[in-house]
């Protein structure tokens, strides 16, 4: 019997959405506003969705407090933090929320038992979200 469990947690970071092969109007163009070149901040939502068989002894598919910890363990690199100058993946990447719903899926996947399938839902505003699940 399966079933998904969910835990959320909310984080806060800068960014900046910026081609440096193009010049500042078509950075404008493509970016808007995120591309500002002082940064801007957002409240992110992280959701993460741990899917597997529900054990019988506990009753639960996976601890929610072992979870809270994983991601709290997680965020500590993220939560505050400019994800152009803080997080090393983002050197030359730029810090869409697609590419930061991957690395967190990443960096999730390395902490949570290869048993349970992992999904992620990343909302950078209450209007804009990503889902990322590790398909390529
Ligand atoms: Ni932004």
């Amino acid at each position: 019997m399966k079933a998904t469990v969910i835990r959320r947690e909310r984080f806060a970071a800068a960014h900046r959405l910026f081609n440096p092969d193009w010049d500042d109007e078509k950075n404008r163009e493509v970016f808007g506003k995120c591309s500002w070149k002082n940064y801007h901040g957002h409240n992110y939502l992280l959701e993460v969705r741990v899917t597997g068989n529900i054990d019988p002894m506990t009753g639960f598919v996976m601890n929610l407090s072992e979870l809270k910890q994983i991601i709290r363990r997680v965020l500590e690199d993220f939560d505050h933090k400019n994800l152009n100058l803080d997080v090393p993946e983002f050197k030359d990447l730029q810090p869409s929320t697609e590419n930061l719903a991957r690395i967190l899926w990443n960096r999730l996947r390395n902490l949570i038992p290869e048993k349970f399938d992992l999904e992620i839902y990343l909302e950078e505003t209450e209007n804009n979200a990503v889902i990322f699940n590790g398909e390529l």
